[in-house]
């Protein structure tokens, strides 16, 4: 009777965390796929945008590698995506997929955006290349994340 309550209250504790684990982490595979990929494309924005604001050195070496980043996941956006998948953590919009035609303009739009900026070499060029950047992201965002 002893193991057996045991037995039981260990269960309890492993189904206790995986449900943990389950709130703060899309367990989908596709869902983790593209918001890896979007936490990718947002951590090199967020290089650029400190840089910008002088909370980092300008570093044309630094800004280039993460414009070619950016544009290079925005190239993979449509195909991981493409799949309708559905997860508790995820944020994505269902108008994905009713308007997915827009929503892969808004990827091209992206990877535009990202490519303009791939040369930078004077804080001035990547405040103009920065603009369009945020621009493509908070156009995308603004209609497709939740
Ligand atoms: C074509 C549409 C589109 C564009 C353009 C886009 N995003 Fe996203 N982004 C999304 C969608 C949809 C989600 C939600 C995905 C999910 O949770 O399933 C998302 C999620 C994110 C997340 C959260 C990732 C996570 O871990 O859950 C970050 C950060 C992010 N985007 C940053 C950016 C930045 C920065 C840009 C611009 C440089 C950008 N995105 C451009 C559609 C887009």
């Amino acid at each position: 009777m002893f193991k057996f309550k045991f037995k039981t209250s260990l269960a309890a504790v492993a189904v206790l965390a995986t449900a943990s684990v389950a709130f703060a982490y899309a367990q989908n595979p596709h869902v983790q796929k593209r918001q890896e990929a979007m936490g990718l494309i947002g951590s090199n924005a967020k290089k650029l945008n400190q840089m910008s604001k002088g909370q980092l050195p300008f570093d044309a070496a630094m800004a280039q590698a993460a414009f070619v980043a950016i544009s290079q996941k925005a190239a993979e956006v449509p195909a991981l995506f493409e799949t309708e998948a559905e997860d508790p953590e995820s944020d994505a919009a269902d108008e994905i997929w009713f308007l997915w035609d827009e929503f892969v303009t808004k990827a091209e739009a992206l990877e535009a955006a990202a490519s303009a900026g791939t040369g930078v070499d004077s804080p001035a060029a990547l405040e103009t290349a920065l603009q369009g950047l945020n621009g493509a992201c908070k156009s995308c965002h603004s209609q497709f994340k939740l």
